[in-house]
């Protein structure tokens, strides 16, 4: 029952309300849903007050750390920009990032999210499709939990195994990279949450990041990283860019003009906002050298953007026509993904099961089988004996640390501590999630005795061997933000462990979970290996239905496996040791050659390729069509010749353009194929795979004569080959 006093309050309420929101939609122009993004920013920037725009250009981390406090009305997570009320800008609720939600330091006390696989397991399926599941369940879970912006789309390349944050990023090819980011964005954006795409740009290794200058020649950026951005960009329209922690070519990236003014909002025409990594401005006048927001700003030395800016503006030494165009590129994408029509609220309802199944679908296809010696796998339902060592394999699946670490509903299952000091001091622990391998293996066996050794000890885990018919003998390499890996062994002493346990039993299984590339020191012995990746909510599922047969694995390598890093330009890390507070160079000399094309230009054999991967079915090519004119279309046909259903990844390189050899990836698809079934796949190339960048005329330019291609299996496998003529033309940058 309504009585008089809970009537006035009411009353109260209402009219409250009625002052918030204006009584007719024409005060409010700018929330016509039928004018353009560009036009409804344009008409609500106008009405700001000079304070107002200051506010939406800085902003600070919304986590407890280093004693800072959430600020208020945060929901909490990485950062948070006040709104407008007065004018119904929303707040930005910014949260990481690709692989799912975060809680980071669980500012959200108990709320877990759903842990995707890690970015190297969603390249190594070479399907879009799953990126762009992937990104609408982050996008979903964002908008349930109140977060409007999600700080996704990290698309580095990988010039370095090493490099601490490749787990979190999509391979070293851009053509590959450019498209799952494209695809992840999209369904993040798809659920009405800005997504960015990060780190702009060669945030190549977290040695020393805050002091790593990148060197590289403009042309080989351009073909590259920047092209891996650019094709992202264009395909996935991600609201924000993310600059990054390191210089590039001398200046800090979100202060660097070249980058920002020049590549991305000139040649790109890129209309979104550039928002700066947590920590990374150094200057007021990087808002003219194309930084349009200060994030985490007491990361930094002032919070630059706030009243230096203010009183830089009323002074003219930054223009209003500046602080204007920035305010508007936010408020831009803003309304381009629906954050005015669509408000996100906290609360709303998630269906944590269905999010798991996707994520699970996605880590089971992102899984790589290395080798498999006479069928090994998938294992026999009639092994009467299992025994699984190591890796926490009881708890569940490893997960990389750092600000994307994705904490699962209820909480982490076991919590590895590494300590450690400085900024990522409390990031530093290794996460298993629940999801148990051993679990799950004994689920698929139901009548196999499936023991357990933690593998601590080398002899009793030859002990278990010995005792067993088949052997699953987990590798573990946790890697972390703000550190790369310090070789290419499994930490801990894990090769050794391996070593003895491959020994003992010819049947022995490896299942590898890591960060990246590592070297294998025992791979001889192995009777099978499988890359798991970090294989997210349901990784001991995903694990157990590889290794069982009920998924057929078809996961490719996304990232050349070396044979030892010297087969690498820098085979110690730069930076490794310096001085603090010392700036270094990172000279990047393989250029565009990342990875595999350098392995190709220099003849050197990896330990596994680029695009490499088994199948428990086998896959063979035929009737190879190159057209050419004014690009390639190759299409050819793919049979699957085996005994099983299966994925394939079919992949088309460009292997020699007029004058030259070359090795670059200019299509790949993911097509499933009966035993004895033919698909014929048809791809065109992207102009700019099979040309040059000009820094001269600032243009791609495609020279006139043959280019040849070659179709098959991975970087080093080319079944097919053939070649086409093409016009010369250019195209713009
Ligand atoms: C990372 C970013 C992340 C940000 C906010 C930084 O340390 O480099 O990728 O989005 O923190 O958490």
């Amino acid at each position: 029952m309504i009585t008089a006093s809970r009537l006035l309050t009411l009353n109260a309420s209402l009219a409250v309300l009625a002052l918030a929101v204006p009584a007719r939609a024409a005060d409010r122009p700018w929330m016509n849903v039928k004018l353009s993004p560009d036009e409804r920013a344009a008409l609500l920037e106008k009405e700001m007050t000079l304070d107002e725009r200051i506010g939406l250009v800085h902003g600070p981390m919304s986590m407890p750390i280093f004693g800072i406090r959430k600020p208020d009305g945060a929901i909490g997570s990485a950062g948070y920009i006040p709104g407008v009320p007065r004018l119904g800008v929303p707040a930005v609720n910014e949260s990481d990032a690709s692989l799912g939600v975060t809680n980071p330091l669980g500012v959200r006390p108990g709320d877990g999210a759903t842990a995707l696989a890690s970015g190297l397991s969603l390249a190594a399926t070479f399907n879009t499709k799953l990126a762009y599941e992937g990104g609408a369940v982050v996008g979903r879970e964002a908008r349930a939990k109140g977060f409007n912006v999600q700080l996704a789309g990290g698309v580095n390349l990988a010039r370095d195994p090493r490099n601490g944050r490749n787990f979190e990023y999509l391979g070293e090819d851009p053509w590959l990279a450019g498209n799952m980011a494209a695809a992840q964005i999209s369904g993040i954006q798809a659920q009405r949450v800005v997504s960015t795409i990060k780190h702009f740009s060669l945030n190549g290794q977290e040695t020393n990041r805050h002091f790593a200058n990148s060197v590289i020649d403009e042309a080989a950026h351009r073909e590259s990283d920047l092209l891996a951005f650019q094709i992202a960009i264009e395909k996935g329209q991600p609201g924000a860019v993310m600059c990054a922690y390191n210089l590039v070519n001398g200046d800090y990236s979100c202060g660097n003009n070249h980058l920002l003014n020049a590549v991305l909002k000139r040649d790109w025409g890129y209309k979104g906002w550039v928002m700066s990594d947590w920590g990374a401005v150094h200057a007021t006048d990087y808002i003219l050298r194309g930084l349009d927001q200060q994030s985490g700003e007491q990361l930094d030395a002032k919070v630059w953007f706030g009243e230096p800016l203010k009183t830089a503006v009323e002074k003219g030494e930054v223009p209003a026509a500046r602080l204007s165009d920035a305010t508007r590129r936010i408020l831009r994408s803003m309304f381009a993904a629906g954050l005015f029509d669509k408000p996100v609220t906290p609360g709303g309802a998630i269906d944590y099961d269905a999010n798991a199944e996707v994520a699970r679908a996605a880590a089971a296809e992102g899984i790589v089988l290395l080798k498999n010696r006479s069928g090994l796998l998938p294992l026999a339902k009639t092994a009467k004996t299992i025994a699984v060592i190591g890796g926490h394999a009881d708890a569940g699946v490893l997960s990389g640390g750092g600000s994307s670490q994705v904490v699962p509903p209820g909480g982490a299952k076991r919590v590895v501590p590494l300590g450690g000091e400085g900024m990522m001091g409390a990031f530093r622990s290794q996460y298993f999630n629940g999801s148990s391998p051993l679990a799950a293996i004994r689920k698929a066996a139901p009548g196999a005795k499936v023991t357990f050794d933690d593998g601590r000890y080398v002899a009793s885990a030859v002990a278990a061997a010995k005792a067993a018919d088949v052997v699953i003998v987990f590798g573990n390499q946790w890697m972390g933000e703000g550190e790369d890996a310090y070789d290419l062994s499994l930490p801990n002493g894990q090769d050794a462990l391996i070593a003895a346990v491959v020994a003992a039993n010819p049947n022995a299984v490896v299942v590898l979970q890591t960060g990246g590339p590592v070297s294998m020191p025992w791979l001889t012995d192995a009777g099978a290996v499988v890359e798991a990746w970090y294989a997210g909510v349901k990784g001991g599922e995903a694990i157990a239905d590889v290794l069982f047969g009920a998924i057929n694995p078809s996961g490719r390598l996304p990232i050349t496996f070396p044979a030892s890093i010297d087969q690498y330009p820098r085979a110690q890390l730069p930076g490794l040791g310096a001085p603090e507070k010392t700036r270094f160079d990172v000279v990047y000399s393989e250029g565009a050659d990342i990875g595999y094309r350098r392995f190709a230009a220099s003849g050197q054999k990896p330990l596994f390729p680029f695009g490499y991967g088994l199948s428990y079915t086998s896959f063979a090519y035929g009737n190879l069509k190159v057209t050419g004119g004014e690009t390639l279309t190759v299409s050819f046909d793919v049979t699957n010749t085996g005994q099983r259903t299966g994925k394939d990844a079919p992949q088309v390189y460009l292997t020699g353009a007029p004058g030259k050899a070359t090795q670059r990836l200019i299509g790949f698809d993911k097509v499933e194929l009966q035993p004895g079934e033919t698909r014929k796949v048809t791809l065109t190339a992207d102009a700019r795979l099979l040309g040059r960048f000009d820094v001269k005329t600032n243009r791609w330019v495609l020279d006139k004569g043959a280019y040849q291609v070659g179709v098959g299996a991975a970087a080093d496998n080319l079944a097919l080959k053939g070649s086409a003529d093409l016009r010369a033309r250019t195209l713009k940058p």
